[in-house]
Formats: structure tokens, C-alpha cells, sequence
């Protein structure tokens, strides 16, 4: 038997926080996909540094790029203006050791907050673009904004095109720990029970490789 739910918020699905049905919609918790975890950088615009704890991603393209599309670019951020001003960000890709590091970074939010300090990362400056970056970072995508669109009055998706990359050297080896306990961390959002509607915890996941396909 199939569980079938619509666009209607299931009545046992209970609001845990003021505006989590406007953030999010309920098929996030019905669903309960996990999602890569990255640090986006960028640069207020008193040129300090910011840091955007952030997942809902993809990354894919084809032979004529490689594109990031972010969805739920929250209006109310910091990077969303970083990025409408100066077209440009970091996605740095940092293990599940540096969660807590990551939230510092939300906690301490002020327009005048070096927020990659605040975090405890090192900055490093971007290769390609005029931002900064995470030294931390196993992986750190370089990116420049091609699309802005606004889904809401609070969101918007960005598609931004991946110019550089800079991969720590010691996760350049193919399937290597990029994907263990030391490599992406992903995003377990608060899986609901489907039939009782409960369920507000979110977990944090890594990689496990299950099969190698040689070609
Ligand atoms: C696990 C986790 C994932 C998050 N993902 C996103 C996201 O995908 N998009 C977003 O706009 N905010 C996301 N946030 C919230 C931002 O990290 C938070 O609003 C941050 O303070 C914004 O930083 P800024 O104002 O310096 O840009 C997430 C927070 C957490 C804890």
C-alpha cells in the first residue's frame, strides 16, 4: 500500500516553529531527502566575510558547464544580497566536524560579524572570483550567478555556473574519503511518520559505499 498525499498540509503535521510551513513545505517533511551540506562565502557589503550554513542543492550540467541550483534562497539572508550585488560565491564543502563550527556562524549573523571567524574556519581568498573562501573546505566550488528565480516573497532559485574548484589535495584520489566519515556531510530534515505526523528531529548523514561498478 502506497501512503498519497497532495498539496494539502496533512493535519497531524504540527508547527514546531513560528513560519515552518512558509519556510519549508510539508512535502519536505513527507518526503525526508537527504541533501548535501555546504558552506556558501561570500562578501558583505562592508566587505566582511560571510558564511551561509546551507543544503537543498544539485550540481550537474553538461559538456558546456557545471551549474549549481540552489533553491531556497532565503530573501532574508545576508548571501542572497551578497550575491544579487557582486554576482559571485564560494560552495565549500567541509565534513561533519565542522556542524557546530557552522552554526557559530548563524548564531553570530550581525552585518558587522566576520562570520568565517566567527565560525573558527581560516580564510582563504578564491582563485577566480573576488571572494573569500574556506580553507577547511575538502572541496570549494567557485561560482558565478547565472540565474536569479524568484519562486516567492521570500525566495528565490539560483543557478550559478562553477568557474574554478580547489580540492584539498588529500581528496583528489577518486573514491577516497570524500565519501566516509570524513568527507560530504548530507542533511537528514526532519522526517515525518507519514501516518502519525510526528517526528521534528533532523540528523546528520555521511557516505557509505555499498558497490564499486568498474567500467
Ligand atoms: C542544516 C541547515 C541548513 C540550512 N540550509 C539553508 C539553505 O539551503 N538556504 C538558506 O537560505 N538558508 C539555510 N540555512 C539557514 C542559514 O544558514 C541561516 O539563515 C544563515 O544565518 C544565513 O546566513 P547569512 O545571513 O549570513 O547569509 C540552513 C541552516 C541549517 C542549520
Amino acid at each position: 500500500m502506497k501512503i498519497e498525499m497532495g498539496q494539502t498540509k496533512p493535519e497531524n503535521f504540527k508547527e514546531h516553529w513560528p513560519g515552518q510551513y512558509e519556510v519549508f513545505h510539508h512535502f519536505e517533511y513527507a518526503c525526508g531527502i537527504p541533501s548535501i551540506l555546504f558552506a556558501i562565502t561570500t562578501r558583505k557589503e562592508n566587505g566582511k566575510p560571510n558564511v551561509c550554513f546551507s543544503g537543498w542543492s544539485s550540481f550537474s550540467g553538461d559538456g558546456n558547464g557545471f551549474y549549481t541550483i540552489i533553491p531556497g534562497m532565503l530573501h532574508h539572508t545576508h548571501t542572497y544580497r551578497n550575491i544579487l550585488r557582486n554576482g559571485e560565491f564560494v560552495i565549500n564543502f567541509i565534513g561533519k566536524d565542522y556542524f557546530d563550527s557552522c552554526i557559530k556562524t548563524i548564531n553570530d549573523n550581525s552585518d558587522d560579524a566576520d562570520e568565517i571567524s566567527a565560525g573558527g574556519f581560516t580564510e582563504e581568498q578564491a582563485s577566480s572570483i573576488d571572494c573569500p573562501r574556506l580553507k577547511e573546505a575538502f572541496l570549494s566550488l567557485e561560482c558565478k550567478l547565472e540565474k536569479n528565480i524568484p519562486m516567492s516573497d521570500i525566495s528565490s532559485i539560483f543557478i550559478g555556473k562553477v568557474v574554478h574548484i580547489a580540492a584539498d589535495e588529500n581528496y583528489a584520489d577518486g573514491i577516497d574519503g570524500k565519501y566516509e566519515d570524513t568527507g560530504f556531510m548530507l542533511n537528514i530534515h526532519s522526517p515525518k511518520d507519514l501516518k502519525t505526523g510526528e517526528g521534528k528531529s533532523s540528523a546528520v548523514a555521511v557516505c557509505k559505499i555499498v558497490r564499486i561498478n568498474e567500467e
